[in-house]
C-alpha cells in the first residue's frame, strides 16, 4: 500500500491506472478507522480494481475548533489497519494546506437536505461534508464510492450532489456496522467515559422500542414522545428525534416503506447520532 499525500502525486497514478483500464474504488474517511470503515472497503469487493481510502480530518465542516482539535488522529495506526487487509492500493492523505490551498473560496452546498436533522444546528457543516466529498472524488478519479448509512443524512446528500454535478461515480451505501451492544461503530465512542459507554447502548435500543411501537400503529407523536422521554431518563440530550423518508428527508406522518426514525443525543459533550429502517 502506498501512502500519497500530494494531488499531483495522486493525479498522475490515477491517470496511469485510467489508461491501463483499471476502476477505481473510493472510501473517504477522517481516519481513526474502525471496522465501519474497514465494511466500506469491503463493500468494494469486485466492484473495483484498483482501491483509494482517503483520511483527512476536515477542518471546514466542523462548526467549533475543540472538536476539530479534540478529532481523533493516528495515522500510523490507521495505516497498519489498511494495509493488514491486503484490499488498499493507495492511502491518501494531504494535509490542509494541499486541500485547500491559499485563497481557496469555493463551497458546495446541496439546499434542502442540508438545514434539518444534524444541519439544523451545525451550520455549514454539509456545506463542509459536500465541498470536501467533491473535492475527493474527483481527485480520486473514482468510479465507485462508498459511504454508510451509519451517517444517512450525508449518504442522501452526496447521493444528491453526485447526481446534480454530473459526477460519473456511482456511490454505494453500506449499512451500520454495531457492536454486539448494538452501539453504531464511531470514532467518537473513543471519547466516552466507561459509565457513558454502558449507557450508549440505549440509544439503538430506544430506537428499536419506537420501531415496534410504531410498528404497532400507535401514532408517530405518541411513539417519538415517549421515547424521547425515555432517553432523558437514561441521561441522554436529545437534539433531534425524527421520523422521516429515506430518500427526500421529509418528515413522514407514518411509518411507510423506506420511512427511517433519525436521533442525535449527547451523553455528557459527546454526540452521538443513529439511523434506522421503519418498514
Ligand atoms: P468518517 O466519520 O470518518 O466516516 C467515513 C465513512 O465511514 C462515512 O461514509 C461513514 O458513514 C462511514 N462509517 C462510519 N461509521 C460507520 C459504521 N459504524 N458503519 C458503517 N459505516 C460507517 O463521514 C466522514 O468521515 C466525513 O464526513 C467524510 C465523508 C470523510 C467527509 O469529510
Amino acid at each position: 500500500m502506498r501512502i500519497i499525500r500530494s494531488r499531483t502525486e495522486l493525479a498522475t497514478l490515477v491517470a496511469q491506472w485510467r489508461n491501463a483500464g483499471e476502476t477505481i474504488g473510493a472510501v473517504p474517511t477522517m481516519g481513526s478507522l474502525h471496522n465501519g470503515h474497514l465494511a466500506l472497503v469491503n463493500a468494494l469487493d469486485g466492484q473495483a480494481t484498483r482501491r483509494i481510502v482517503s483520511i483527512f480530518v476536515n477542518p471546514i465542516q466542523f462548526n467549533n475548533a475543540t472538536d476539530f482539535e479534540l478529532y481523533p488522529r493516528g495515522l500510523e495506526a490507521d495505516a497498519a489497519l489498511l494495509d493488514g487487509t491486503g484490499k488498499v492500493d493507495v492511502l491518501y492523505a494531504p494535509d490542509a494546506a494541499e486541500m485547500y490551498p491559499q485563497g481557496f473560496a469555493t463551497r458546495i452546498m446541496v439546499s434542502g437536505l442540508d438545514g434539518m436533522l444534524c444541519g439544523a444546528d451545525r451550520p455549514g457543516h454539509f456545506d463542509g461534508v459536500a465541498t470536501v466529498v467533491t473535492k475527493l472524488l474527483l481527485q480520486t478519479g473514482a468510479d465507485i464510492a462508498a459511504f454508510g448509512e451509519k451517517d444517512y443524512q450525508q449518504l442522501c446528500l452526496i447521493r444528491r450532489l453526485v447526481q446534480d454535478l454530473d459526477l460519473p461515480v456511482r456511490i454505494q451505501p453500506v449499512p451500520t456496522v454495531r457492536e454486539a451492544d448494538g452501539l453504531a461503530l464511531s470514532s467518537r465512542n473513543r471519547r466516552l467515559t466507561p459509565q457513558q459507554r454502558q449507557q450508549a447502548p440505549y440509544l439503538p435500543a430506544a430506537l428499536k422500542t419506537c420501531i415496534a411501537d410504531l410498528q404497532s400503529g400507535k401514532p408517530v407523536n405518541t411513539c417519538l414522545n415517549t421515547c424521547h422521554e425515555n432517553l432523558k431518563n437514561h441521561g441522554f440530550n436529545v437534539h433531534y428525534l425524527d421520523l422521516r423518508t429515506g430518500d427526500t428527508l421529509l418528515e413522514a406522518t407514518k411509518p411507510e416503506p423506506g420511512t427511517r426514525l433519525f436521533v442525535a443525543a449527547s451523553l455528557g459533550d459527546i454526540r452521538l447520532i443513529d439511523n434506522m429502517a421503519v418498514a
